[in-house]
């Protein structure tokens, strides 16, 4: 039997899995804030409803197989299609804007690498019905806020936003025909990544020319929304585009966020479905690959499911997110804590152990108590390696019905004896009154 779990999957040992629920905490709390209620899907789905919108990457990256029933079938590798579906098969029913809410993991067979995995958890934040760009601001808002929840600032990382018909305005501007689009938005999607010459070559392949390539290539660097107008505002597609725009970034003004945001037209997006404002965060430092992504698709439900509701989202992985909360030293070390360890003197007290064990546990304490007989010394540091909060010591004149405890601070060693069960009565009026508990 291997060791290992299969490449690119991850074992969760609970110091983990403290992390994973501390993000997921705040992900849940954040997005209750904004009004987000949370759903799931099945982690199996039918092949096609991959195959039929989200783009060549990811569908090359699908688990999948024929299912005994002879069903093509794949392991969820993102939640937006099953998000559409669920959403447009009951469209006339829900409350718009649906804001929805949900944090599948899922499962992409890609190259394993720094921050790609071949499962990962993602939050997934969708909003539909709303076409104004308020929804988008909203949709970026939460996203950012979520971040801030977790100790990051505006220092720490960068949300980069273009918008597609923004770019294909300007495309068209500079001389790229609606046939060049995918290989001008692929170019521009990697003008980080390959030098310009390389790029120049791939779209002369694709049989966009020398002149229009170096043109849409300038297009790809930091504009801002005032210069883009000087320059290229007299094209009536680029200014109505642009309006757009400045609207979208007065709302994220209005809503606290604007210092995280950039223009940023490099900003593309693999998938297929955008078809509005979409955007990237990543750490400012560039160190990490990217923390989230998403926007607007305003005609998926219709192609999914034959509903035609403007919708829009962003997925955030658990995995960039990760290094990203550990290097700047803002993932809290989650040490195991419990109230009460529960010590005896004498291995006859066990019984008494477990009652007061019991009644504690009502009250809503965490509490453990040795499970065989062992040496004093033995379970108060037992008590100290489960981060007990607390060691109460039930001692010998317990036996002879006096009922005696010492309960001992583990933080600074603070000891105090007390009656068993006045000290029991103590906890239980701490507790708000009885709730149905005896001391008895
Ligand atoms: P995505 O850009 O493919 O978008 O993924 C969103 C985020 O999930 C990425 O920025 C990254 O943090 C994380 N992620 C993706 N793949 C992996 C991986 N293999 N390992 C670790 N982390 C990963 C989507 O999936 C869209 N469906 C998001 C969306 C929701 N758009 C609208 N609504």
């Amino acid at each position: 039997m291997s060791a290992k779990p299969l490449p690119g999957f991850r074992d969760f040992y609970p110091a983990e899995l403290a992390e994973r629920a501390h993000v997921m905490r705040v992900w849940r709390e954040v997005a209750r804030r904004y009004g987000f209620v949370e759903y799931d899907g099945p982690p199996l789905e039918p092949l096609d409803l991959y195959t039929r919108k989200s783009g060549d990457e990811i569908v090359g990256q699908l688990y999948n197989f024929v299912d005994k029933g002879d069903r093509p079938v794949a392991l969820r590798p993102e939640m937006t299609p099953t998000f559409a579906r669920m959403v447009a098969a009951r469209a006339n029913a829900l409350r718009k804007p649906v804001r929805w809410f949900s944090m599948p993991q899922l499962f992409r067979y890609e190259r394993q690498q720094k921050g790609r995995l071949r499962e990962h958890f993602q939050l997934n934040v969708d909003m539909v019905g709303e076409a104004d760009v308020t929804a988008d601001a909203e949709l970026l808002a939460v996203a950012i806020d979520m971040l801030r929840g977790l100790g990051l600032t505006q220092h720490d990382v960068r949300a980069r936003v273009s918008d597609r018909r923004l770019l294909a305005a300007l495309l068209a501007r500079v001389g790229v025909t609606e046939a060049q689009l995918p290989a001008a938005y692929q170019a521009i999607d990697k003008v980080e990544r390959d030098p310009r010459t390389v790029l120049v070559e791939r779209l002369a392949g694709a049989g966009v020319g020398g002149d229009v390539a170096e043109r849409l290539l300038d297009l790809a660097r930091l504009w801002s929304v005032d210069e883009l107008r000087a320059t290229h505002g007299d094209d009536a597609a680029v200014s109505e585009a642009l309006d757009r725009f400045a609207r979208y970034q007065a709302h994220l003004t209005a809503l606290g966020v604007h210092e995280w945001v950039v223009l940023d037209l490099t900003i593309v997006r693999g998938l297929a479905y955008y078809t509005g404002i979409v955007f990237e965060l990543f750490d400012a430092r560039g160190e990490f690959r990217a923390i989230c992504g998403g926007g607007r698709y305003d005609t998926l439900l219709k192609a999914l499911g034959d509903v035609d509701l403007p919708a829009l989202g962003f997925g955030m992985g658990d995995v960039v997110l990760g290094e990203l909360l550990r290097a700047r030293g803002l993932m809290p070390s989650l040490a195991p804590t419990l109230d009460y360890w529960l010590a005896v003197e004498d291995a006859e007290l066990l019984p008494v152990a477990q009652s007061t064990a019991s009644l504690l546990r009502r009250l809503g304490h965490a509490v453990e108590y040795p499970l065989r007989e062992q040496a004093l010394n033995k379970q108060l540091k037992a008590a100290v390696n489960a981060g007990a909060r607390e060691a109460v010591i039930l001692r010998r004149e317990a036996l002879a019905g006096r009922g005696e405890v010492l309960v001992r601070a583990l933080s600074d060693g603070q000891e105090s004896a007390h009656q068993l069960g006045a000290w029991l009565e103590a906890r239980i009026a701490e507790a708000g009154g009885a709730h149905g508990v005896s001391p008895a």
